[in-house]
């Protein structure tokens, strides 16, 4: 099932019984949740890169309204309203409360890249990521120059599982312009 949750269109809380979720610990032994076609996809897609010489991991995945929230007001403390209404979604509008985007982080030299300036840097590493997304289903969801469309700067950790079907087909489609065509 693909949704598409943006600052139009509110997750409904009741529809989180449609999504199955599994629980992973990450390389922080932090234990998250992730819906579970989405996993087995990133395992595979984790799977393929690491042929590849790359190593990703997952930083985040499924939150709840509250953890939204929090991350939120973290962002709101840490650098003023303006700057965490730019680039974090307001609760309820995440498309994370679905466990189907997953934010990755990177492994450069045996140590992990894990913030988001740090992450922005690594271009050719995320180039090669990126290029391999649709084989397993997944999208960029905020690509660079779309942030009129999707409401949020570039991303390149933010990944979204919209099955093979989408995401062999939507080419430089933002995934607004591909479900609303
Ligand atoms: N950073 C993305 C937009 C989110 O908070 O869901
Ligand atoms: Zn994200």
């Amino acid at each position: 099932m693909v949704l598409l949750v943006n600052k139009k269109h509110i997750f409904n809380e009741k529809d989180i019984d449609k999504f199955e979720m599994i629980e992973y610990e990450n390389y922080k032994e932090e234990v998250l949740f992730v819906e579970s076609e989405t996993f087995k996809h990133y395992e595979m897609l984790k799977a393929h890169l690491k042929v590849d010489g790359i190593v990703i991991e997952i930083d985040d995945a499924y939150r709840s309204l509250e953890t939204q929230e929090n991350i939120f007001l973290k962002f709101m403390k840490k650098y003023g309203m303006d700057y965490a209404l730019s680039v974090v979604a307001m609760p309820g509008t995440s498309e994370h409360h679905t466990g189907q985007a997953i934010d990755i982080i990177i492994n450069k030299d045996g140590k992990w890249i894990s913030e988001n300036d740090d992450l922005l840097k690594e271009t050719e590493i995320f180039e090669r990521i990126h290029k391999s997304l649709k084989h397993f289903g997944f999208i960029l969801r905020y690509p660079e120059g779309k942030e009129e469309i999707t409401g949020y700067p570039y991303e390149p950790w933010h990944i979204r599982y919209v099955g093979e079907d989408i995401s062999i087909n939507i080419g430089d489609m933002t995934l607004e312009e591909y479900l609303e065509k």
